[in-house]
């Protein structure tokens, strides 16, 4: 056996351990990317580097092996600033979109390209759960929402934009109007109390989400109808059986509401007694109405930046209170936002910011790029739909005519995960300067994306392990070499046997699962 110190830690392991292993049976966390135990190693990436007290020394701990009274240190600022370094070098060269710019503009962040596959296939109930991930009101917002998705949708540089908002209606109606309503698992009651004035959409929004999270809201809301201000949209736009199935929902996920509850300074009071939180959702604010002795600025309440938190604790202020939109979907994203901070403040006593996770973004398509893009997508025109909104048939092939310019690994991709864990910021290419975007599709396997490479070369050796007949390989040199199938051979014949292996092992978004039915 070897005895050695990382971190001040003793640790003893066998004759020929690698410095990393090591670390790992300590419980000491060094992060890899192009290290695996399922293939033979070849050292590339750089982000295992640790050092040599001794020395001073950086090296590769994934593949050094350990030595008798070595002492090691993982985590000081020379060894941090080598990774960021390392994650900087893979990040220059690398042209992908975590997201997809849809998705990026939508104000609640809702995955669309994946709704959109899972339209595509038929698969409607998990499109719903997809959808309510983020959204809460699916079939009110089907109905009135101006659709910014849709000015950012890439497809509109060929014809016209997918018809995001009309599919999610699609999705949210075939739920709506059956008996078996939607309702994920609950998390066990966690004991706290949330209250929340007013039951607009960014009350109810964030009632949902808090309710699915354990915590027992009560709505209080001064009108004898629930709503706030969807009620003063017509019923030619928001028929009124679709906003209160809608609430109905939400309520059935153990939500109670209080109607024609107003609250004045002395019930505030009461509230600020018996419940764990409060989140104000009263909608615009207009002359004379009580805002129960929190900050006000010239547009409404004022909160901390990302986390709704008011002037005085525990009390958050969301939509329209803050500031007037005619943006519902601005209001419900933020019912979800401060949903994940309360629960937060309520496990830990700690309000942490809303985190914007890293996600690297290339800009626009050329020409040549669009025709990659189109090969997963129908040449269809947009789909109409009418005042029922669409057909099952009209939402497959609209939902068919998405371009899917997401990442297809964006969950696992470890270089997504190390670039948000060190706050790396990725510069922006312009279409001239980055090199040009291709993707390979094997419809029964993968998605590769060369792009999204760290030529870490695991597929290179996995193919080569499984016996693949001809599997992937190292193509040119220098700078410009690149990994693809041997002698030029199409995706399909590289990854006869070991597309779902290789998807697997893959660190990044570059090598992914066409059918995804692990991210779902
Ligand atoms: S490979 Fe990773 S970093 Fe790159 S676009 Fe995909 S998820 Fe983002
Ligand atoms: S084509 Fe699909 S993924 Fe791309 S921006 Fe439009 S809806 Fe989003
Ligand atoms: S495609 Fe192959 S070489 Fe490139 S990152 Fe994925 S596993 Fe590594
Ligand atoms: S994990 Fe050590 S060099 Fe990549």
């Amino acid at each position: 056996m070897v005895r050695l110190t990382i971190n001040s830690k003793t640790v003893e392991v066998p004759e020929g351990t690698s410095v990393w292993q090591a670390a790992k049976s300590a419980e000491i966390d060094v992060p890899t990317m192009c290290y695996t135990e399922e293939a033979e190693h070849f050292t590339s990436c750089m982000v295992c580097l640790v050092k040599d007290v001794a020395s001073g020394r950086l090296f590769a701990s994934c593949s050094t092996p350990v030595f008798e009274g070595q002492e090691v240190i993982t985590n000081d600022q020379e060894t941090e600033e080598s990774r960021v370094a390392a994650l900087e070098l893979l990040l220059s060269e690398h042209v992908g979109d975590c997201e997809a710019p849809c998705q990026l503009v939508c104000p609640a962040h809702m995955n669309i390209p994946l709704m959109n596959r899972l339209i595509a296939r038929g698969d409607f109930a998990k499109a719903l759960e997809v959808v309510k991930r983020d959204i809460a009101i699916p079939a009110i917002l089907g109905r009135i929402c101006p659709a910014p998705c849709e000015a950012g949708c890439r497809r509109k540089q060929v014809d016209e934009a997918v018809a995001i908002c009309h599919l999610k209606r699609y999705s949210a109606d075939a739920d709506v109007g059956n008996a078996t309503q939607f309702l994920p698992e609950l998390a066990l009651p966690s004991g706290k109390k949330v209250a929340i004035i007013g039951s607009g959409p960014a009350g109810l929004s964030a009632a949902w989400y808090l309710q699915l999270k354990g915590h027992q809201v009560t709505i209080f809301e001064k009108n004898d109808l629930a709503g706030g201000e969807l009620l003063n949209i017509g019923n030619e736009f928001l028929p009124r059986e679709v906003l209160d199935q809608e609430i109905s929902v939400i309520l059935s996920a153990g939500a109670k509401i209080s109607l024609n509850q107003t609250i004045d300074e002395s019930g505030f009071s009461k509230l600020l007694d018996e419940f764990d939180a409060i989140i104000v959702a009263i909608g615009t604010i207009k002359e004379g109405m009580p805002i129960f002795g929190l900050e006000k600025g010239s547009q409404g309440i004022t909160v901390q930046k990302n986390s709704y938190l008011t002037s005085q604790p525990k009390v958050f202020a969301i939509g329209n209170a803050l500031r007037n939109s005619k943006m519902a979907v601005r209001s419900a994203g933020q019912g979800k936002e401060v949903a994940t901070i309360i629960d937060n403040f309520l496990k830990t006593a700690v309000v942490l910011p809303y985190q914007e996770r890293f996600s690297s973004k290339f800009g626009r398509l050329s020409e040549f790029e669009f025709e990659h893009y189109l090969k997963d997508s129908e040449t269809a025109p947009r789909q109409h739909a009418g005042v029922e909104g669409f057909s099952m048939e009209a939402a497959m092939t609209e939902a068919k005519r998405c371009m899917h310019c997401d990442c297809r690994n964006p969950e696992s991709c470890v270089l997504r995960k190390l670039s948000d864990d060190f706050k790396i910021s990725q510069r922006r290419f312009s279409t001239e300067e980055r090199k040009p975007v291709e993707k390979l599709i094997h419809r029964q396997g993968v998605v590769y994306e060369s792009n999204k490479c760290i030529k870490c070369g695991i597929c290179v050796r996995l193919t080569r392990q499984y016996k693949e007949e001809f599997g992937f390989t190292f193509v040119g040199r220098g700078f410009d070499v690149k990994v693809g199938v041997s002698f030029n051979e199409g995706i399909e014949k590289g990854l006869a046997k070991t597309a779902a292996i290789v998807a697997k092992a893959c660190p990044t978004g570059a090598l992914a699962r066409f059918d995804e039915e692990e991210q779902i």
